[in-house]
């Protein structure tokens, strides 16, 4: 067994002045004539614990360099100094994992771009470590709010057969060497396959949450999610995580009301949990943070259908590089318009054209719109896809027909619209959107301890 004591008990006061041994890794190290410093971490708090070591009782501080893991014993004392109530006075000293003057963490800020190529190290920055923090919390208040709102925890399948998006993004899952594929009549003979079938990584738990709400009520998902996305932004990325609820006996006001209580209730728990780190973000990465945790926590949010946004835009007299025009897709120029302009606040578009949406949306009775909304935020854009789901087998028939699904490859999907169909509702929000918003760091793969994207993979 490893005797240790936490950086944060001995900070806290918790273990009072005594004699403890702690290991940790030295973020900085200052050597004076009559004694020198180290500040090192363990995990255990975001805060430092400085360590004093006296000349007479170490000669030889070489070793204690930054980066280096160490393990120190000594006796906690009050400090005299003023960023710190108790401090470490050193008796002995092991260097459990040395760093050399390669180590590339040295004491000056590094940009977030450098940070990035090294995703192993960085996350020994105070940046990486308040980001990874919040994730934590966040997830856990993800968790917390579906399981008071009287919602199950399911997991969906990450290999699937299905595209539910229908958008072409999907990475293939195959056991089939690719190098050496069986081919018949110059197609690939899925029968020599793992699955003996075309399979997939999944792009949304959604089409397997379905059947499940239609039992359970209401059930969530939230789970890894991967796609191919052609789009290589910085709120694009091929492997993230999606929160995936879904409702029976909701609509798409319903569905509305619960993203934005269940935005509103992660702001919250954060603001209380995290108000240090959130401080931190703010005077570091975005000034305005503290106004974004009131904005979500306290104003509605603005609803508008697609087609009112369309006009209002056509109407605005602002010069679009593609001017809006009812049957296009929200751009990001739009969503700016929309999101950080016109309404700045969270804002959720409704009633979309049903040729630009997948074709399990509720249809409207204009026939040509679906009940679905589009959440958008002010800087970072769509957070959050939800619809109404059509529950009516003739008309999901048809839809799919033109869409060009074919019906067999989802049978198990439309038998629960043949057997005790029932109006339901759900959404998608992408974790590290919101991840990003609430720590205001500007790229999602910074969000992410191990980014994976287009071209990309450490
Ligand atoms: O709007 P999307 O594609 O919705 C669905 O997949 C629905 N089946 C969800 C549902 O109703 N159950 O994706 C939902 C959210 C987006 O709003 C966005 O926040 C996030 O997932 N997202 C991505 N995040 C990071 N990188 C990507 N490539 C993303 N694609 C979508
Ligand atoms: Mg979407």
């Amino acid at each position: 067994m490893i005797e240790r004591t936490p950086i944060s008990s001995i900070l806290s006061g918790k273990t009072g002045n005594r004699e403890v041994t702690v290991y940790g890794w030295v973020r900085t190290a200052r050597s004076g004539k009559n004694v020198s410093f180290a500040s090192i971490t363990d995990g255990s708090t975001p805060e430092q614990l400085q360590v004093v070591f006296s000349r007479e009782r170490f000669a030889d501080l070489s070793e204690l360099a930054t980066g280096a893991c160490i393990r120190v014993t000594g006796m906690v004392v009050e400090s005299p100094g003023e960023e710190q109530s108790r401090e470490l006075d050193a008796r002995e000293l092991e260097v459990v994992g040395p760093a050399g003057e390669e180590y590339p963490l040295q004491k000056k800020r590094h940009s977030l771009e450098f940070l990035r190529s090294i995703p192993h190290l960085r996350v020994r920055t105070n940046t990486f470590g308040a980001v990874f923090r919040m994730s934590h919390h966040l997830s856990l208040a993800i968790h917390r709010f579906f399981d008071e709102e009287g919602f199950y925890f399911i997991h969906a399948p990450l290999i699937t057969t299905s595209d539910a998006e229908g958008a072409g993004e999907s990475f293939q899952v195959t056991s089939m060497p690719l190098d050496r594929i069986t081919l018949r009549d110059g197609l690939v003979d899925y029968s020599e396959d793992y699955f003996r079938r075309q399979a997939f990584l999944t792009v949304s738990a959604q089409l397997e949450a379905e059947p499940m709400a239609l039992s359970m009520g209401k059930v969530y998902t939230f789970g890894p999610t991967f796609r191919a996305d052609p789009s290589d932004t910085r709120f694009h990325t091929a492997e993230f995580w999606m929160i995936e609820p879904e409702m029976a006996f909701f609509d798409l006001d319903d569905d509305i009301r619960l993203i934005e209580r269940f935005i509103k209730y992660t702001a919250s728990y954060l603001k209380d949990k995290c108000g240090s780190d959130i401080a931190f973000f703010g005077r570091f990465y975005e000034k305005q943070l503290e106004d974004r945790y009131r904005m979500l926590m306290e104003s509605d949010f603005a609803r508008i259908t697609y087609t009112e946004a369309i006009d209002m835009m056509r109407e605005s007299g602002r010069d679009f590089q593609v001017p809006p025009e009812w049957g296009c897709d929200i751009s990001t120029e739009y969503e700016r318009f929309l999101a950080d302009e016109h309404f700045a606040s969270p804002v959720f578009v409704t009633d979309y054209p049903a040729a630009i949406k997948p074709f399990y949306m509720r249809l409207n009775d204009d026939g040509r719109t679906v009940a679905c909304t589009d959440l958008l935020f002010p800087q970072v854009g769509e957070i959050v896809g939800g619809s109404q789901r059509e529950e009516r087998l003739d008309v999901l028939q048809q839809r799919a027909a033109e869409c060009g699904i074919d019906i067999d490859d989802y049978a198990w999907y439309f038998d629960i619209r043949r057997w005790g169909s029932a109006p339901h509702a759900g959404f998608g929000l992408g974790f590290e959107r919101l991840l990003m918003y609430l720590t205001g760091m500007e790229n999602i793969r910074d969000v992410i301890p191990f980014p994976r994207s287009k071209g990309r993979m450490m």
